[in-house]
Parts: structure tokens; sequence; C-alpha cells
């Protein structure tokens, strides 16, 4: 790229400083140097510039030079006077770079046009799996899945904005063992159920569930029965069938409410799907020599993983009775999802429980040879939620939570506050708006609350803190965006129609700080793109709500003479469409007033 169309170019910051860089170490240095790493990132200190490179520390060893003179020659050599002002030596060799104001002001200006606020699509868009939520069929749905589905939808829609051909799949399991018992029970309790439709409410299927397996254990002649119904299940006996059926149905309208409620689309293929392939996968691992028969029993040992003996761990593939493993299904979905599916990327959300078995799975498969090198694939875990007393989330009598329930009282409580501050203002509002606020605050906060904790911890579920007006959670962001708003309505402002010539004028510091930072959303993205964690466009959100709630406080708006008050209501208007987009990446949904 040459120096004149820069402030053109859509391409992120991050991205377009690298490219100028990599330029410079070859021009300095030599070819030798293509593809080294230029090191840039933001600067934690807004006293070094914008963005900091210590790419010369790192290649002193390889240069034979001191850190100082290699950023000396680099300097000479970077060609960035259209984004920057003249980069800076500090320190032991690091390189500082300033955005120009103009060039701040032109990239922004043209904004004003692009839905995508800079966003290019990506060049080379993947095709990617999303394997998230995926409960199992009879048992509690818990706030595992919960994460799981919030998680992997943010995940989702971020890959699909970013340009990338998005497969997201719910793994449900519906295969199982528990459904020998839920069968045998149902034989039991209404046989009808087996030859007729409706005959049988199945009610609350987790309450079902909880009795079968009770019969299950404490009547031997009841277990044998359910091992039998596997057996039938897994040949494909019609009226087994037929029951099986039955009860996934119920089980999948009981999950679509609450999908419907979190506003999440996802495509159901179950571990049943992979039935047909389990063979297949027991076969061929036996084919390339990993297959070793163990007590009767089909597995493959794996390396880095050992009993208490130092012995190597088994994984096993088939039972000693021919039944399949959760591991067996898992290595066919992955075959499956690479040759039939054709995809790139394969993305795996659940609790950070089930690393050992995504690592023991990813690992036979490598080795076998079924993860060819232009395919990724990864476990994106996360940590538990917790009740406020730090143990595993409850309700007062000691029951597990309904994800229902636990939505509904986030809606409640939201809708409560919200009456208490009408009441507060004076202010009178339809029972529709009230209705409709209280949904999109309570499911947003339980959502933002989720998103904001790096994954990998656990976390603590707090109706007070998730639904609080003022910190990093959802109604504070929500607020924000609303903020805007109301400056168009008091001022009479069309954000769409400030005119053509309208231009952007960054003077004052903050002005500057938030224009910065409106400029960031690609490398945001790009990192959560890379690696899948979502809390850093949380971050990235909250931050430009507190810049723009600074430069909000110190630069007048509607009063400002006629050319400033121009761009800085361009400036209101690309923060609120900064917002509503990165919230809608969230899986959020904006309100106008609230
Ligand atoms: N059903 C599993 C559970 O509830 C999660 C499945 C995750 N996906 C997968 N391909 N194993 O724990």
């Amino acid at each position: 790229m040459n120096a004149t169309n820069a402030s053109q170019s859509s391409e992120g910051v991050i991205a377009q400083l690298k490219n100028r860089f990599e330029q410079a170490l070859i021009a300095a240095f030599g070819e030798d140097l293509a593809g080294a790493d230029p090191m840039l990132v933001p600067t934690s200190n807004p006293k070094f510039g914008d963005y900091q490179s210590n790419a010369p520390l790192a290649l002193a060893k390889r240069l034979g030079k001191a850190p100082r003179a290699i950023a000396e020659e680099l300097i000479q050599q970077l060609d960035v006077s259209d984004v920057c002002l003249p980069p800076a030596i500090a320190g032991a060799g690091f390189i500082n770079f300033t955005l120009k104001p103009e060039y701040l002001a032109a990239r922004l200006s043209a904004f004003q046009i692009d839905d995508r606020l800079g966003v290019e699509a990506v060049k080379k868009p993947k095709r990617t799996i999303v394997d998230f939520s995926s409960p199992n069929i009879a048992k509690e749905m818990h706030v595992g899945h919960l994460r799981s589905t919030i998680i992997g939808d943010c995940i989702a829609r971020i890959l699909e904005f970013q340009g990338h051909e998005v497969l997201r799949l719910n793994h449900v399991g519906d295969w199982g063992t528990q459904f020998g018992m839920l069968i045998t029970y149902l034989r039991e309790v209404c046989p009808e159920a087996l030859t007729t439709a409706d005959a049988l409410d199945l009610g609350d299927l987790v309450a079902f569930y909880k009795k079968a397996k009770q019969r299950f254990d404490e009547d031997p002649d009841f277990q044998e029965k359910s091992r039998h119904e596997v057996v039938r299940l897994q040949s494909g006996a019609e009226d087994t069938l037929r029951a099986w059926n039955l009860l996934c149905e119920q089980s999948r309208k009981e999950f679509q409410v609450i999908y419907n409620l979190l506003d999440i689309c996802i495509t159901e293929r179950g571990e049943s799907f992979y039935n047909s392939l389990l063979a297949s996968v027991v076969e061929d691992l036996e084919k390339v020599g990993l297959l070793v028969e163990d007590q009767g029993a089909k597995c493959v040992f794996l390396e880095g993983f050992q009993n208490r003996e130092g012995q190597p761990l088994p994984l096993i593939i088939q039972k000693s009775d021919g039944g399949y493993n959760y591991a067996t299904t898992d290595l066919a979905a992955i075959r499956y999802r690479i040759q039939q599916d054709q995809a790139k990327r394969l993305i795996y959300v659940t609790d950070a429980g089930q690393a050992n078995h995504f690592a023991q799975v990813f690992q036979v498969a490598r080795r076998a040879g079924w993860i060819p090198e232009d395919v990724d694939i990864e476990h994106v875990q996360f940590g538990l939620v917790q009740g406020e007393d730090g143990k595993k989330l409850k309700t007062r009598s000691g029951d597990t939570i309904r994800l229902r329930d636990l939505l509904d009282e986030a809606v409640d409580r939201a809708r409560a506050d919200l009456e208490a501050r009408l009441q507060e203002e004076g202010r009178q509002e339809t029972e529709e708006f009230i209705a409709n606020a209280a949904q999109i605050v309570g499911i947003s906060a339980v959502k933002y609350a989720d998103l904001s904790q790096n994954r990998t911890s656990n976390y603590i579920f707090s109706y007070d803190k998730m639904l609080a007006l003022q910190g990093n959670t959802a109604p504070y962001m929500l607020y924000a965006y609303v903020r805007v708003q109301g400056i168009s309505r008091k001022g009479e402002i069309d954000f769409q129609n400030l005119g053509s010539d309208a231009k952007i004028l960054l003077h004052e510091e903050t002005e500057l700080t938030l224009a910065k930072h409106l400029l960031q959303l690609e490398d945001a993205l790009d990192q959560v793109g890379q690696d899948l964690f979502p809390n850093r466009l949380c971050q990235y959100l909250f931050e430009l709500s507190q810049k723009f709630n600074q430069f909000y406080d110190r630069c007048p708006v509607l009063q400002a003479e006629d050319s400033i008050k121009t761009s800085r209501l361009m400036l209101c208007d690309l923060t609120a469409r900064t917002l509503k987009l990165g919230l809608s990446l969230l899986g959020i949904r904006v309100l106008e007033r609230m």
C-alpha cells in the first residue's frame, strides 16, 4: 500500500501499521526479516503515544545490534507519515506511534456512510463450526449450558460479521444410556405412549427422568430391561425409536423456550446423527494401528495422559459390551465436520471440566491423520457460575435453578428497577414500553454479565451487580446509547442528515481520545475472532462509553458553534452506532429510550 491512500483504507490501524513496519524491516535489514513480528500493540499509557513496537529489542540478538540502533535504522525506512506523527524512540529501544488528527478525522468521516464502521470483511473467509449450547435430552439444561449458549452465540455472531461462513451446531445429548431407563419407565407408566401420539403428557421431563433413575437404582430387573432397551434403540427397533422421538420432541420444546428468550439461532445435530458412523470410527482407528484391545474394550492409549501408576491412560472407543462412548461420537463428528461440512475451523464451547475430554479426542483424531494442516480445532472453555456464597448456584431451598426461572427473575427485577426509576422521575410510560424495556434490560444483563468476564474464570451470579446502572454492566452500556439518542431528540437532530460536507474536527484532548478509540473496533474484533475471548469486546465497549462520557462532560455539543457542533454530533452518532453494532455482536439489542 502506498502512502497516499491510507486514510481511505478501512484496514484496522494495527494491520496497517504492521504492513508498513514489515516493509521497513525488509528495507532496513534485508529479505531475511520478511515475516518477523513487528510486535505492535496499543500503548498502556497515552504518554507513549497510541501504539508501540518493541521489535527492536526482540531483534537485537538476531541482528547483533543494539536495540536503539535498530530502532533508528527502522525509523529511517518507515513510511507512516500519512498515518502518524514522526515515530519516536523511547527507553531501551521501543518505537512509539501517535496517530495524526487529520488521519483520524478522515477515517472517521468515512464511517458516516459505512454501516460496518470501518470493519472490513476478512479476505479469506473460513468455513467455521461453532458447537455450542448442546444440552442433554431429559436432563437439566443448567447454567453451564447457559454460558455455552451465550458465549457460543457471541462468537458465532462475531465470526459471521467478519465474513466467515459459520455453521452453528447444537450437539445435543440425545443418544445415551439415559434413554434405556426413560423408555423402560415409559413402558411401565404409559405403554400407550409407544403406539399413539400425545397419549402422555410428560410434563417436566426432568422430573420424569428422576423417577426413572430412581427405579433404575433400586431395581435390578428394571436395570436389565433398560440395558436391553439401549441395545434395541441402537439397532433401530421401531417402537423404541418412537418412544425416543417422543422424549426428544418434549425436550426440544423446552429448550426452544430458552432459545427464544435469548434470541438464539442454532441448528440441532445431536449425537444420534453420528450413530451410523461410529462403527467406521472403530474400523479406521484399527486400520491406522491405533486401536488396542484391553479387557475386552477397544481403546487408544493416550500420549501425555497417565494413571496413578504412570501407565498411559486409554481412551475407550468401544466398550466390551459393544456400546460406544461420548468420545466416539465426537471422533465421528470431527470427521464429518471436516469431510462433509468442509469446515476449516472447529470450535467447541463447553465448561473447563471437559478440557481433558477434548484434548484426548483431538489427540486421537490428529494421530489418526483426520485433521489436515489447514484445519484449526479449538476447545473454548469457561469456568463455573457460582451463587453469591461462592458455591454452586442454587435456589433458596437448595434445588438447581431452572434456566427459565433464572431468566424470568432477571426480567422481573429489571422491571422493578425501571418502575422505581419512573416513579422517582415522575414519568408515565405505557405498559408496552415497560414490558419491552424490562425484557431487553433483564436478558441483556444476564448475557453481558457472562460475556464481560474472562471466560476461563468462575463468576458469581448476582442480579444486583448485573442490573446496576453503574459499572461494566448491560444497563450502563444501554444507557450510554440512550444518552446519545437523547441528544438528538433534545436538539431535534437527524443524525442521518448532518449535511454532505459535514466534517470531523478534532481539537480537544477528549475528542482525540474518543476518536482513537472509535477507530479501534476492528482491532478489538480481530482479537476476539482470533482468541475467542468475548470479554475483550465488552471491555472495548465499556471504555468507549467512558471515553464518550468524558468527552461529553468537557465538550459542549448542542451549544457549540456550527462547524464544531456538527463535528461533535458526528462523534456522538459514531459512538452510538459503534455501541449498537458492538452490543448486537454480543447478542444484545439496544433501546432508544429507557
Ligand atoms: N452435551 C454435552 C454436555 O452437556 C456437551 C456437548 C458439547 N459438544 C461436543 N461436541 N461434545 O456436557
